[in-house]
């Protein structure tokens, strides 16, 4: 077994990743002229205020197992970011979460207004499809087009907008373990697992190393909304770059709402070992990767 990089590399990593991911979505997303300029202005400020963009390293993680170029690994990189940061900007919306602060930096129905914040998400989303859909993704049509399923699958009612879904209609009231782990494994997880499937995809990888790979998501994702939430608790807004405390005035039914804090945060430990379990065979490969999950338990933002 290899033995597990330091923290200090992933971190350097995660923000080479970030900048790459950065430069490429400058690049996807230019300013039109013309009064829909707005639409623009508001997607690359919901975009570029910041972001761990740990989706993005994911993808690119997991690509890299089969060396699929950077090239190809960058681009669905920023569509799953693009995505992410729709699902943000809906998320906050008055009608949702009704937060006024995202990143760091004022959400975008507070900076513009709320018709823009909806045109943002929506633009957004219909990006992402349209850079999956360019044949720069990856030269084969059929790669593109699993790309294409795959996220539409992650992404919409049976995904992370059926997740939202619950998140909202049981506000207010308590679900169990069962309850809530699909919730959560809907409304972030999914994502999360269209991230990391995404690698395989692009790299043609054999179903035993698909199914390992959808195994740590799995766990990964349900380990880094419990951190989430558990930051909502204990965070602070100067750390986390959102308010904080809002889960439990909203009546939010979480890990943390069912078990507390400190049962919720034994509940993340347990599945970032468990999602680090599922990248054995891949061997010192996985290393970045196994760094990662113990990276989104101990976050502090
Ligand atoms: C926040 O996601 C929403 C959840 C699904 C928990 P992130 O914590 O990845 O947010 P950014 O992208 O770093 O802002
Ligand atoms: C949102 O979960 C998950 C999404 C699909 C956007 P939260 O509502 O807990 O995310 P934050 O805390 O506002 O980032
Ligand atoms: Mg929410
Ligand atoms: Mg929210
Ligand atoms: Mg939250």
């Amino acid at each position: 077994m290899a033995l597990p990089q330091p923290l200090a590399d992933l971190e350097a990593v995660l923000t080479e990743t970030a900048r790459a991911v950065e430069h490429l979505l400058d690049e996807l997303l230019p300013l039109p002229t013309g009064p829909e300029a707005r639409v623009v202005e508001a997607m690359r400020h919901a975009v570029f205020a910041g972001g761990k963009r740990i989706r993005p390293f994911l993808v690119v993680c997991s690509a890299d197992l089969f060396d699929v170029p950077r090239t190809q690994s960058l681009r669905v990189a920023a569509a799953i970011e693009m995505v992410h940061t729709y699902s943000l900007v809906h998320d906050d919306l008055p009608a949702m979460d009704d937060d006024d602060l995202r990143r760091g930096k004022p959400t975008v129905h507070v900076k513009f207004d709320e018709a823009t914040a909806i045109l943002a998400g929506d633009a957004l989303l219909t990006r992402a499809f349209e850079v999956l859909a360019d044949p720069n993704a990856s030269p084969d049509p059929q790669i593109r087009a699993d790309l294409v399923l795959a996220l539409a699958r992650a992404a919409g009612a049976q995904g992370m907008v059926g997740g939202q879904m619950i998140d909202i209609l049981t506000e207010g009231t308590s679900l169990n373990v069962g309850q809530i782990t699909r919730m959560q494994q809907l409304k972030t997880g999914a994502l999360i697992s269209f991230a990391c499937e995404a690698g395989a995809v692009l790299g043609q990888a054999r179903m035993r190393e698909r199914h390992a790979l959808l195994a740590y998501a799995h766990d990964l994702g349900l380990a880094f909304q419990i951190a989430d939430d558990l930051l909502d608790v204990a965070g602070s807004a100067a750390e986390v770059g959102k308010r904080t405390g809002k889960d439990e005035a909203r009546g939010k039914a979480n890990f943390v709402s069912l078990l507390g804090v400190s049962g919720a945060g034994q509940q993340a430990d347990m599945l970032s070992t468990q999602a680090v379990g599922h990248l054995d065979s891949f061997g010192v490969k996985g290393g970045l990767l196994r760094e990662l999950a113990a990276f989104v338990i101990k976050r502090r933002a």
